[in-house]
């Protein structure tokens, strides 16, 4: 069993609603499946036991070997354009029958063009491109990269933070489940409290300071790494807080590294997150959404003078220049262009952020609603009639909406975070908020 403190990035995944939900929802021949998984596959914490096992997925939803839909509110941060995009299936096909992988002493068209498209498309002068076939990856790149570029080894990052789950993101990341128990860490990467969420007020500045007494007593940082928007319980720290940590590492000789891994491709109604601060950083890490819900890809993208490297190898992958995972990610740039879906994550998130705030009249443990663009965190505590824990209002919550056809992550043990693709129907959003009104009601009568 969990314990509380450690409920940080996912759901609970050993508890007894979970034991529950799979003797009374999940069939013989699935649990058969599961059984099967957890035999051959080694256990770890936020992956085992599985929820479920699934057939297909297509659009919006998931299947499961049951037959039974979910509108898929979770999606791993990859399905911006929906899972199965004909568009991204087709190039990929066509990708397959002539280069379905270079060796890495080549490069390709693909991944020429798709280096290309990304450095015009990122903000600033963010115009020289990594690729990789994991975000965690991007982010350890980043890592080596500002290490080469500064001379300097010691980062600053947020308490709580996730930015993958290799040794080097756990060091830089906060999460005591990823990082407890499992020996020395990097040296030299120090964490400062988040920054809370601004609540509208644009000119908060919460914990900056923090930042800055660290930069000036250390003296040698040589970055500051984190998400400009935290996808997980979804906090919005306020423009000035960017634009301060952004002069305070201008000023110290440290590098801003952006995560935007879960965040960029539209999801927050802006194509890159920092763009709702006009803060650019020295390097952007993107993922997850690149690969068209299909392959792994990840990215960094920095600022051309910080091309300096040559001697080290930063990445150094054998998929580094996929051809498929180029071809995934070129369609799927096309397909947010064409289709618009940046505008449309701004218009359906502002209507989906209406909806959920109007059921905090109706339900009298949704704490906080926030949201920016297509990504949403309902926040819960405590019930005041019952005193029932926010933690386990949450995940009875996830049950009950399973059981209708909704799937999300609660964040944090108590935040349902909603992340539906960018492609969704307004039907779709309809029943989903729908699902969560009635789940709600459901167990708030227990
Ligand atoms: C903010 C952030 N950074 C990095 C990662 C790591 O990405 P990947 O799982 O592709 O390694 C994640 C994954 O959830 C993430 O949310």
């Amino acid at each position: 069993m969990q314990k509380q403190t450690d409920r940080t990035e996912g759901d609970v995944n050993a508890s007894p609603l979970r034991d529950h939900w799979l003797d009374e929802c999940v069939s013989p021949e699935a649990r058969a499946l599961l059984d099967e998984d957890s035999r051959y596959f080694l256990h770890q914490s936020l992956s085992t036991p599985c929820l479920n096992a699934l057939e297909s997925c297509g659009g919006s939803l998931i299947r499961d070997v049951d037959g039974r839909e979910y509108l898929d509110f979770h999606g791993n941060s990859v399905h911006q354009v929906g899972y199965g995009n004909p568009r991204v299936i087709e190039a990929l096909k066509r990708q397959l029958e002539t280069l379905p992988f270079c060796p890495r002493r080549y490069t390709n068209e693909t991944a020429v063009t798709l280096a290309r498209r990304l450095a015009q498309l990122a903000p600033g002068n963010l115009n020289k491109v990594l690729l990789a076939p994991a975000g965690a990856l991007a982010v350890s790149m980043a890592l080596k990269l500002a290490r080469v570029a500064t001379g300097r080894f010691k980062t600053v990052s947020f308490w709580g933070a996730f930015h993958g789950a290799t040794l080097d993101t756990i060091s830089v990341g906060g999460e005591a489940m990823f990082r407890s128990g499992i020996g020395p860490l990097l040296p030299g990467a120090i964490h400062v409290p988040p920054p809370e969420d601004c609540r509208g007020d644009e000119s908060a500045l919460s914990n900056v300071d923090q930042i800055e007494c660290v930069m000036e007593h250390e003296g040698d940082i040589a970055a500051v790494v984190a998400e400009p928007i935290r996808c997980t319980d979804v906090t919005r720290p306020g423009g000035a807080y960017w634009r301060r940590v952004r002069e305070l590492c201008d000023r110290h000789g440290a590098l801003l590294i952006f995560d935007e891994v879960p965040t960029c491709l539209g999801r927050t109604g802006r194509m890159f997150a920092c763009e709702h601060y006009g803060v650019v950083p020295d390097i952007l890490c993107m993922g997850k959404g690149l690969g068209g819900g299909v392959m792994p890809m990840a990215a960094v993208i920095a600022r051309g003078d910080l091309d300096a490297a040559q001697a080290y190898s930063l990445g150094h992958f054998t998929h580094e220049k996929s051809p498929m995972g180029c071809a995934a990610a070129l369609a799927t740039l096309d397909c947010i262009e064409e289709d618009g879906l940046v505008d449309r994550s701004r218009d359906l998130g502002a209507k989906l952020l209406d909806k959920l705030q109007a059921l905090r009249n109706r339900h009298r443990c949704i704490r906080e609603v926030r949201g920016i663009g297509l990504l949403a965190g309902v926040e819960l505590g405590e019930d005041p009639a019952t005193g029932r824990a926010a933690g386990d209002i949450a995940e009875q919550t996830l049950y009950a909406c399973l059981r209708r056809g909704l799937s999300f992550k609660v964040s944090g043990g108590k935040t349902l975070t909603l992340a539906p693709p960018l492609t969704i129907t307004d039907e779709e959003l309809d029943r989903a908020v729908a699902i969560v009104d009635a789940s709600l009601a459901e167990v708030l009568a227990q």
